[in-house]
């Protein structure tokens, strides 16, 4: 073979190469809650995750078997099966619900607008806070406030239900997360909640490569730690603020169709997205990657979509 056959093939070679080292090089590692919400600031300020995502910060839920559907109507369908098999539309409309970790508010609006419920939502970043409250119809008791979920500034037994989606990563001391969730929970209430999950060691520990996908998936976007659905759910049974049995459920091929769907809405609407200028178009490519890895790690049994409810 002549060399200037080889040549080319070495060139893309070296700058994939020389990309996933400046990709892997290039992370939002989490250090404190501050690294959280400077990350979710600029993900809400550029608009583009809001382009792509819609108002729903999370995965869509697609049914079982997964069905085509739409990504951002997917998003919808996964807070009502979340009402549903937690039992939250049990409650009466006016019931006090907390959104922890709302994203700039998707959940919390449909569950004021279609339950009826009066929503305060939280989160940790200033601009989703903001976005939120711009969102939100006057007409809706849904309010927002910049909050610490770990350090919630309500008073024991002060809410009917507590929602919260695909928070628990972002969050290293997993235990005061599930204490805290349950102390402002009345006895009796709800807990809905989901979570992304890694896979529990006592059902096979990590080999060398899944733990480099790992440790990707926790740099890139910002998390400290995974927790296993089992590891978070006796957080939440040992909490010494829990009264009721706590169930879990393992949701991931419900919400698998939703890593590719996140790639694929941008290419459906190319037009969205260079609206927001050529840095978006870059910032979109760059997420590529970790959304790859996420399904990987998700439709391999490394990750599990976990839900989580209380029964009394
Ligand atoms: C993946 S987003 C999910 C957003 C929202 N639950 C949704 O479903 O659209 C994670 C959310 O958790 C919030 N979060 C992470 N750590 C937090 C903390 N310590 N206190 C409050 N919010 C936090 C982020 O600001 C973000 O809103």
């Amino acid at each position: 073979m002549p060399t200037s056959f080889f040549l080319p093939i070495i060139f893309v070679l070296l700058l994939v190469i020389f990309s996933l080292l400046i990709w892997m090089k290039s992370d939002r590692r989490y250090h404190t809650s501050k690294s959280v919400s400077l990350a979710y600031d600029a993900w809400t300020n550029d608009r583009l995750l809001e382009t792509l995502w819609g108002e729903h910060v999370h995965l869509g839920h697609y049914g079982s078997p997964p069905r085509k559907c739409n990504f951002q109507q997917a998003k919808v369908d996964f807070v009502h099966e979340l009402v549903r098999w937690s039992g939250l539309n049990q409650l009466p409309p006016g019931s006090r619900v907390i959104d922890v970790g709302c994203g700039i508010g998707g959940s919390s609006r449909i569950l004021a607008r279609d339950y009826g419920f009066e929503v305060i939502g939280i989160s940790i970043s200033t601009a989703q806070i903001s976005r939120a409250m711009q969102l939100t119809d006057q007409g809706f008791k849904c309010d927002f406030q910049v909050m610490d979920a770990l350090d919630l500034k309500f008073s024991n037994a002060s809410f009917d239900a507590v929602w919260s989606v695909e928070v628990g990563p972002h969050i290293l001391d997993k235990q005061r997360y599930a204490d805290e969730l349950l102390r402002v929970l009345r006895p009796g209430g709800i807990l809905a909640l989901a979570d992304w999950n890694l896979r529990d060691q006592s059902d096979g520990q990590m080999n060398f490569l899944e733990r480099i996908v790992i440790r990707q998936l926790l740099d890139q976007w910002a998390h400290p730690e995974f927790s296993s659905i089992a590891g978070f759910s006796a957080n939440l049974q040992n909490s010494h603020f829990n009264q009721a049995s706590i169930q879990t459920a393992d949701w991931t091929s419900a919400t698998l169709p939703s890593w590719t769907d996140s790639i694929l809405e941008g290419l459906r609407r190319p037009l969205a997205i260079s609206a927001l200028g050529p840095e978006a178009i870059f910032k979109g490519l760059r997420e590529i990657p970790t959304i790859l890895l996420m399904r990987w790690a998700f439709s391999t049994g490394l990750m599990q979509f976990g839900v989580f409810r209380s029964r009394n």
